[in-house]
Order: structure tokens, then sequence, then C-alpha cells
């Protein structure tokens, strides 16, 4: 079930058996040479369309995150940190006064990591300084790092999963949006490595955008494994957060 093609008596009943929602969040930013803009936003957003099959509510995806270091790229939109908080923040309140109290926000890009956690973390230090029990269970699921899905990176990529621009997510898109797939040449074969600071010292470092990877590996029938791990994943990781409450 999806939010956006909900009315509000559908989610006011809902709401009689159910006070969790997926949130995809995801990132407008470069993904190399081949990897499509919204790659961080897609990869979220298709594994929701899996758990929506099974009856779970899926918010909006929040496709613009936190991604100030690929600014030397066209394409890039960033939020600053302090405002995807304040934009998560007014999400998961609005959702509040409605009910809602287990938040699973479903993420697509490691840069919105520490961000999105800060936001939880803001919002359980209100209620805790105004000594008022929030009742508010929220985590951050990411993807990339659920168990399924590292064990087929391991298996099909090892170490040439890289960083960024990484087989896994451009797998995943390409799942997701088959007529979206790209061939073009990419050198050199791997990205190299390297510490991320801002977008300018990121451009002189990872000349093409990629970090640590190899997207040639990526194909459309690992993209299917990668949806299948990827929704079983987000399956357990929901299991969890809804029944321990
Ligand atoms: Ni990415």
């Amino acid at each position: 079930m999806k939010l956006q093609h909900a009315t509000w008596p559908e989610v006011e009943a809902y709401l009689q058996h159910s006070k969790g929602i997926v949130i995809p969040i995801g990132s407008t930013e470069q993904h190399g040479p081949t990897g499509l803009i919204g790659t961080d936003a897609i990869c979220p957003e298709a594994i929701a369309e899996g758990l929506s099959e099974q009856g779970i509510l899926i918010g909006p995806t929040l496709s613009i995150g936190m991604a100030q270091h690929h600014l030397a790229f066209p394409g890039t939109i960033t939020l600053k940190p302090s405002t995807l908080m304040a934009v998560i923040k007014d999400v998961i309140t609005s959702l509040k006064g409605h009910g809602f109290r287990q938040f699973m926000f479903l993420n697509g890009h490691g840069g919105n990591i520490h961000t999105t956690e800060t936001a939880f973390a803001e919002i359980w230090a209100e209620h805790s300084l105004d000594r008022q029990a929030s009742e508010l269970s929220m985590k951050l699921v990411n993807w990339f790092q659920g168990p399924k899905v590292r064990a087929l990176i391991n298996e099909l990529y090892g170490e040439a999963d890289g960083w960024h621009a990484t087989p896994s997510e451009i797998a995943l898109t390409w799942h997701a949006y088959p007529d979206q797939i790209r061939d073009v040449p990419v050198e050199p074969e791997q990205a190299p490595f390297g510490e991320i600071r801002d977008a300018f010292h990121y451009r002189e470092q990872f000349a093409d955008g990629r970090i640590g990877s190899k997207p040639q590996l990526a194909t459309l029938d690992h993209g299917r494994q990668f949806y299948e791990a990827g929704v079983a994943d987000a399956l357990a990781a929901w299991a969890s957060l809804t029944q321990s409450d």
C-alpha cells in the first residue's frame, strides 16, 4: 500500500491494525559515468515496492539527501545536514500526529546515515527533556548493508563493489528501469579508494565520480537478485521493528 495512492479513509483504516510506515530515503547525485543521478532514491523505492505488495504502508520517497561531496559533478542536488534533519523531523512529526509510532527509513545513500540517526536522536532528546515518553520507534535500514544483500555482493563482486557507483546499486536500478541501461566506456577499470572531504577535493580524487567500484560488472539478472535479497532483508528489519513493540 502506497501513501501517495491511498485516500485518507484508507489511511485511517490502516491505522486500526498498524502504526508502522516505511519511508524510502535517497539522494540526487552523480553515480559515475554509467549510474543514474537518481540511483540512491531508485534503489530503496524499488525495494519498498516489494514491501508494499506485503501490505506495508510506504510513504513518499525523500529523494534529495545530504550529498554535498558530489556537488562538483553536474546534476547533483544536496540538502545541508541541518536542512535534512529538519525535513526528517517534520515528516515524522506530521505522521505521529495521525497515530503512526513505528518509522522505518529505508535508505540508499551512505551520506544520509549520520544525519538521519541524529534527527532520530533529536526527537528522542526533545521527548526526554520534556520528561515525556515518546512511544516512537525509529529505525534506519540501509538496503546495501542487509545480510542477504552483503552476501550477494561478496559472492558476485567482492572488493570490486567499491564504495560509490557500485555494481550492486547500478544493477538494482537496471532491474527497476531496464530501459535506462547505459553502455559506455569506463576507465580505469576499477576506480581508486580514498578519503571524502568537500566537493572539490572529491572531484580531484575521483575523476569520474566512482570510488573503488567496477560498475561494468552489473547485469540485469544481478539486479533481480539484489531486488529479491533487498526485499527479504527489509522484511526482516520491518518484522524486528514492529514485533518488538
Ligand atoms: Ni549510491
